[in-house]
């Protein structure tokens, strides 16, 4: 299988450097992060660092010393030169908190601690999470660092805006943890489908009624926020039209918001010439309100019926630009699942439909598993039963770029 989470993370190393910023103390909660996802964590602080986080918390989550002296005698490690041993082994390095001191280093090739001296002897990716006072972000001087290590190749998660520790307010706050592990498991993933572009749809459509009321259905957004993450963590560059949903979808796609069905088709149309491949996760509504009330309608009038109309079929309606591209569908069904979907896979001219029970525990919408059956027009490509989405996203993906 493809690049399920963690799967291709789990032989991998991470030299974590810890520098002397005041959100060093959400260090800890990175460490957790990255143990999670089985990555061979090392830690490495700067001497300030030390003030801020306790190596005790680091070596235990860590499950390893943390290593901060350069010219130890003691063998406190299993490094016979602790810095080119940890800069070979690496397969990415993160510094986060990077202090405003410490990008100065790096931007300067200065190596008079560990963690600088292994960055600069280092073969491997860098992440860098720079956190700050907001001046001293905005300070010529930490600004040219912070471009000549972006020039120089070096990866930089800017920091978020808010409120700063020293009580000041703008930005500088170091990214939240798992924002942080987020970046880390991009850049080590594998990017199998680095330079294709897809669009893909998720959650459900809403049809208003009034200001105050709508039709919807059941979608959540969890399937096609499954896809979205594991297309960008493969490297694609990804574009979500989304219904209204509770989820954050993946940081690196582009995200367009489509309230209704006629919204969504719009924006599949506008989109649609850029992309390789479509993935339609999303849950359309099928039928709309004939009838749109500016005003709310009042409890006391009298409402006995709504006149309906059927939404616009957005894969029929695209139907005739598809030229060479992919086009994935969904279908969720109670009953009769291969049959239906198989029939919709025809009737819409899909290269592959994804056909999820719905209305059953561990499947369909809401669940964290899914079950069903991934159908082509050669007949069935895969069956799966209470798969977790992330797998589940993964496998579609690895479909699609059979069929690229
Ligand atoms: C309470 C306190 C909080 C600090 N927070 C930050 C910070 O968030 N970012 C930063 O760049 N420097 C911060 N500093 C300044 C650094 O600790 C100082 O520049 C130090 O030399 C950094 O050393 P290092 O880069 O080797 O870790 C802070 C200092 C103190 C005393």
């Amino acid at each position: 299988m493809g690049n399920p989470a963690g799967e291709d993370l789990e032989e991998k190393t991470v030299v974590f450097g810890i520098t002397g910023g005041i959100a060093a103390y959400k260090a800890p909660m990175i460490v957790r992060g990255l143990k999670r996802l089985s990555l061979d964590v090392h830690v490495v602080t700067t001497d300030s660092a030390g003030y801020f986080v306790t190596p005790l918390v680091l070596q235990t989550l860590s499950g390893r010393p943390v290593l901060t002296e350069m010219f130890s005698e003691v063998p406190g490690s299993s490094y016979e030169i602790d810095h080119i041993a940890l800069a070979d082994q690496a397969d990415l390095f993160l510094v986060a908190p990077a202090t405003a001191d410490f990008l100065a280093k790096l931007a300067h090739g200065i190596a008079d601690d560990l963690l600088s001296c292994s960055i600069l002897a280092t073969k491997a990716p860098v992440l860098v999470c720079p956190s700050m006072n907001v001046n001293m972000l905005s300070n010529p001087a930490t600004r040219d660092n912070i471009e000549t290590l972006k020039r120089r190749g070096f990866h930089v998660l800017e920091p978020a805006s808010g409120e700063l520790a020293c009580g000041w307010e703008g930005a500088g706050r170091l990214p939240e943890p798992d924002r942080i592990v987020s970046e880390v498991k991009m850049l080590l993933s594998r990017h199998d489908l680095s330079g294709i572009n897809i669009l893909i749809t998720s959650g459900p459509t809403c049809e208003d009624i009034d200001p105050v009321r709508y039709i919807t259905n059941r979608s959540t957004g969890k399937m096609g926020g499954a896809i979205v993450e594991a297309a960008c963590l493969r490297g694609a560059r990804v574009t979500v039209i989304s219904g209204p949903v509770g989820i954050d979808y993946a940081p690196w796609a582009t995200l367009i918001d489509a309230r209704s069905a006629g919204e969504m088709l719009d924006a599949v149309r506008e989109n649609l010439a850029g992309c390789d491949v479509l993935i339609m996760a999303a849950a359309v509504a099928d039928y709309t309100p004939q009838m749109y009330s500016q005003n709310k309608i009042k409890k006391g009038e009298k409402m006995t019926h709504l006149e309906l109309d059927s939404t616009p079929d957005i894969l029929s309606t695209i139907r005739p630009l598809k030229e060479s591209r992919i086009f994935v569908g969904f279908a969720a069904e109670t009953d009769n699942l291969k049959t239906y979907a198989q029939d919709k896979m025809i009737r819409k001219g899909l290269d592959m439909i994804v056909a999820n029970r719905v209305g059953e525990k561990g499947s369909g919408f809401a669940s964290e598993t899914n079950s069903g059956v991934v159908l082509s027009q050669e007949g069935v490509l895969y069956d799966f039963e209470h798969m977790a989405k992330e797998t589940l996203a993964h496998k579609i993906l690895d479909l699609v770029k059979d069929k690229l």
